[in-house]
């Protein structure tokens, strides 16, 4: 294995797979991997759902339609929030895990969901595999829970396709280093500074547009390069004069995710929590249960 250092720094989101299958013990190792990870309390709250075979690949695939990387990727692990296997045990053991209505339950197993799929993509890319993540699943859990026969107590919360790369992208846009590390404590940084960071980071939007689109988002239109009704630059264009698009955090945050949409989706999203029996503004019986 190269560096891992260089590894990390060479890693970028794949979209553009080579139809070829990965062996199963390959298969097996990503899977390894995502197990071993660390995980808060060691309860491992997570289940991952692997998605192979050109049928399960399409289905999954439609679920994301605009996405057609999905469908195109031999492998896809759909990392789930697991609490239906501890209720169970819990139950069988005769006392009761209502993780369902603990806010800090969520955050702990969404941040160890997040370790194994990273734990995945880095020994994906270590293998010679590509990945990315499709975090739109959070737009699709009825869909997702409904196709895949999740019980009560399981939420697909990511998404990640992995194969053998095509193409790798050759640039993505950072912000440097520097600029999200704080020594000591937290430095609030001057306007100036805040807007060259980002200036520095997307290039100037009235410099030259194609360029720009090109740069900042390289990896939609090299995905393009597949789906020529995705990342239509020229589509991308006519929308962004309509709505009066200036600078690069409008184009972010007027355009590329709205925020009164992203608001708005809030509803869409609680909706389908509650669905799967997750409840964290629900009443809950403290009289239980020992002190921490
Ligand atoms: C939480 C999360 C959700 C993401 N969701 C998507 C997605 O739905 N579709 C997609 O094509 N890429 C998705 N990505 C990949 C990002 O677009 C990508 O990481 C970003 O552009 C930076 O590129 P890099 O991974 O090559 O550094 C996601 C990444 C993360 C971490």
């Amino acid at each position: 294995m190269t560096d891992l250092y260089q590894l990390m720094m060479n890693r970028r989101s794949v979209r553009n797979f080579e139809d070829r299958p990965i062996p199963e013990d390959v298969v097996q190792k990503l899977l390894d991997a995502a197990n071993n990870a660390p995980t808060g309390g060691n309860i491992q709250p997570i289940s991952i759902i692997a998605v192979t075979g050109e049928k399960a690949r399409k289905e999954l695939g439609d679920t994301f339609g605009s996405q057609p990387w999905v469908a195109k990727a031999p492998l896809s692990l759909i990392f789930c929030i697991d609490f239906h296997r501890l209720k169970r045990w819990a139950s069988l053991l005769d006392t009761e895990f209502k993780g369902e209505m603990s806010l800090l339950h969520f955050m702990i197993s969404y941040a160890d969901l997040m370790c194994a799929a990273q734990n995945v993509v880095i020994l994906a890319e270590g293998l010679g595999l590509g990945s990315v993540y499709i975090g739109t699943v959070q737009e699709a859990v009825d869909e997702v829970r409904e196709h895949f026969e999740m019980p009560e107590y399981v939420l697909p919360l990511m998404v990640l396709c992995i194969g053998y790369p095509k193409s790798v992208p050759k640039y993505i846009p950072k912000l440097k280093t520097d600029d999200i590390i704080h020594y000591g404590k937290y430095r609030v940084g001057s306007d100036d500074e805040v807007r060259k960071m980002f200036d520095d980071k997307y290039g100037d939007l009235d410099d030259n547009l194609d360029n720009y689109l090109k740069r900042a988002f390289v990896e939609s239109v090299e995905a393009g390069e597949q789906s020529a009704s995705w990342a239509d630059i020229e589509k991308i264009k006519k929308e962004m004069e309509k709505l009066a698009i200036k600078n690069n955090a409008q184009f972010l945050f007027d355009f590329r995710y709205p925020q009164n949409i992203m608001v708005e989706l809030n509803e869409h999203i609680i909706s389908s929590f509650k669905k799967a029996g997750f409840d964290f503004l629900g009443s809950v019986d403290t009289s239980k249960g020992g002190d921490r």
